[in-house]
């Protein structure tokens, strides 16, 4: 199955349960062999999944990490409704259809020096894939990784061996994954966890800029995915910090391949504003060229 609109690499694959991790607060993550997707996923892919043969449509879910070498995709999830719960009740060699790779990646040619990637809740798969891009295709960045969520990470924090002066002292809970990929991370929670930033993600973000001079601060790109309150509030960010920005859009969808119509945002583009599908011409859209986030 191709889409003119997906570079004519998406697949329908029967994709094999290798392993599925149970997280606090009801996350998931699990390990798919699936060739094709594997083979061609990008940071900001995402595939759709049929959670169960009784279930009607099909769930959207981030790509957080892909080998393909060993044909792997690995998914986070967190138990919403009945599609995800019946996603949780996978079984190791189970069988789940899934298409994708689906929708536009993060536009990745020419990183700028210090790339900010901004994850919140189940929008931290997509900076982890990201993160794993930059650390095998470059060399002399500073990425910087900051995730926030409400319930528990989903994985297990530490503190971080990689030591910032422009983030406040005691603020050191990282992502083990990312400390041993010499990526720094910071972590952010108003729930209180221990050694986080007791804030938004944003406010971290924003002591982290201004700690920059004016030449840093030229060398910043945005890069986000989390919850539409979160993305509008780091758009606005980006704006007061004249930083270039992309966003991965999170909607309701039905057919994610770009039939239905049924997930447009509207859209800046050089011909005026358009009502654009977050599946195909999405997810990822440059957050100056959102005309509203819906809520
Ligand atoms: C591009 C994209 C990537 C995503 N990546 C992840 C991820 O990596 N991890 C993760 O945990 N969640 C992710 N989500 C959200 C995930 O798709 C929803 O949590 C899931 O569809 C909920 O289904 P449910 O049946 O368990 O819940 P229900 O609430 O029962 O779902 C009911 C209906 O609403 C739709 N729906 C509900 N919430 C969403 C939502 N936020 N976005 C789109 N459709 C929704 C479902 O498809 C279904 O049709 C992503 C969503 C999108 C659009
Ligand atoms: S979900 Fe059908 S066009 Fe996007």
């Amino acid at each position: 199955m191709t889409h003119p609109n997906t570079r004519n690499t998406l697949y329908v694959e029967q994709a094999q349960l290798i392993s599925q991790d149970i997280y606090e607060d009801n996350q998931f993550h699990m390990t798919l062999r699936a060739p094709n997707t594997s083979r061609n996923a990008k940071p900001g892919h995402f595939v759709h999944m049929q959670c169960d043969t009784s279930i009607y449509m099909r769930r959207p879910m981030s790509i957080m990490r892909s080998d393909p070498s060993k044909e792997l995709i690995e998914i986070l999830y967190k138990i919403e409704g009945d599609g995800t719960n019946a996603l949780s009740q996978k079984k190791k060699d189970d069988e789940i259809d899934i298409i994708g790779p689906i929708g536009q990646s993060f536009k990745m040619k020419a990183y700028k020096k210090r790339p900010l990637l901004i994850g919140g809740g189940v929008g931290i798969p997509p900076m982890i894939f990201l993160a794993e891009h930059i650390k095998n295709t470059t060399k002399d960045l500073y990425p910087f990784v900051l995730m926030g969520s409400e319930i528990r990470f989903p994985f297990k924090t530490k503190p971080s061996k990689i030591m910032l002066k422009e983030i406040p002292d005691g603020v050191i809970a990282a992502m083990p994954l990312l400390d041993d990929w010499g990526i720094p991370s910071r972590l952010t929670s108003l729930s209180d966890f221990a050694g986080c930033y007791n804030g938004y993600v944003t406010q971290l973000a924003e002591v982290w800029l201004n700690k920059l001079n004016k030449d840093q601060l030229k060398e910043v790109e945005i890069f986000s995915c989390g919850p539409t309150l979160m993305l509008k509030a780091v758009s606005d960010l980006a704006k007061k910090y004249d930083i270039n920005c992309q966003v991965s859009l999170e909607e309701y969808m039905a057919c994610a391949v770009g039939g239905c119509a049924g997930c447009t945002v509207l859209i800046k583009t050089d011909s005026g504003d358009q009502m654009k599908r977050v599946c195909v011409d999405g997810p990822v859209f440059e957050a100056k060229n959102v005309v509203q986030f819906n809520s």
